[in-house]
């Protein structure tokens, strides 16, 4: 339990942006705005939701849910609990908040089983629990990641330090778009082509990270495999980018699977520029977050 309160304990999640363009499914980066949990002891489950949207009371939500497969992984009974959650990650936009709760439910439930998961089995849960673990990926380990599937249907991560300096603008429009609903959309096969444009850019990103080489990204940050589809259901989605690479955003891409437009920054200016260019995307019920690269989950 927590320095601060024996009684509670209390931890930070990212939020994180996928695909990164070329990566779908596999890349990731965790950047600077964090859910926030705090877990008491309680005689029933008990939810308290602030920030984005709404979230019921109910013991159903996805913190919980993962609390509680964390604890059927390692079969003991999962302890009732008082979740008190800040959250201002927008929801369903295409910046992990689903991730970010998963991975603050299991996480919660490693710190009271005194790390008898550790954070890869954290990793391991919340992958299996989410399809792919692109989002939970970098939630976890922080920074940038490359995440692999293996054959026996276990999960691979590495990750790397994102050069300080490389801010990220997410575009956030005032519409949701369900994963489900933007992954219907990707038709079941590729052409070789396809797959050699995509494999050589998401190495290619790899390559920028790890060579501090932002201008490698105009070219690292294309895809072929998911952007093209999606972008029919993203009113707007190709003039902000166009207005935004203008305005001097090195890369830009689809964050997750949308609506959310990512712009990679190197200086305040052209932040401030690609915040202006977006405008129109975003609408007035819309968001401009400009953030900077993050680690992954901490207990406060
Ligand atoms: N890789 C996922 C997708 C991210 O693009 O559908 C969304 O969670």
């Amino acid at each position: 339990m927590s320095d601060h309160n024996p009684n509670s304990v209390k931890i930070q999640v990212p939020a994180t942006s996928a695909n990164l363009g070329p990566g779908f499914d596999s890349l990731g980066l965790a950047v600077s705005l964090y859910l926030t949990v705090e877990l008491t002891a309680s005689e029933q489950d008990r939810f308290i939701y602030s920030g984005n949207g709404h979230v019921e009371d109910t013991p159903n939500n996805l913190i919980h849910q993962g609390f509680r497969e964390a604890y059927r992984r390692v079969a003991k009974v999962a302890p009732k609990v008082s979740l008190k959650v800040h959250n201002p990650i927008p929801l369903a936009r295409g910046l992990g908040s689903s991730s970010a709760a998963l991975v603050a439910g299991v996480a919660l439930a490693d710190k009271l089983l005194d790390h008898e998961l550790g954070r890869d089995d954290v990793f391991q849960i919340t992958a299996a629990q989410e399809g792919h673990p692109d989002n939970v990926a970098p939630a976890i380990y922080g920074g940038f990641t490359v995440s692999a599937q293996r054959d026996d249907g276990s999960y691979l991560s590495q990750s790397l330090a994102v050069p300080e300096e490389w801010q990220l603008l997410f575009a956030v429009p005032d519409f949701e778009l369900l994963t489900s609903e933007s992954r219907a959309v990707l038709p079941e096969s590729y052409s070789r082509g396809d797959a050699v444009y995509n494999g050589s850019r998401s190495a290619l990103w790899a390559m920028a990270v790890a060579l501090n080489k932002p201008e490698v990204l105009s070219v690292a940050s294309q895809d072929k495999l998911h952007e093209p589809y999606r972008e029919p259901l993203i009113k707007g989605m190709r003039d902000c980018r166009l207005a935004m690479q203008d305005a001097g955003a090195v890369a830009t891409y689809l964050s997750g699977a949308g609506p959310t437009l990512a712009a990679i920054c190197l200086t305040d200016d052209i932040s401030t520029a690609c915040q202006k260019a977006a405008q129109s995307f975003i609408g007035d019920g819309g968001d401009v977050h400009i953030l900077l690269p993050s680690e992954g989950y901490t207990y406060l």
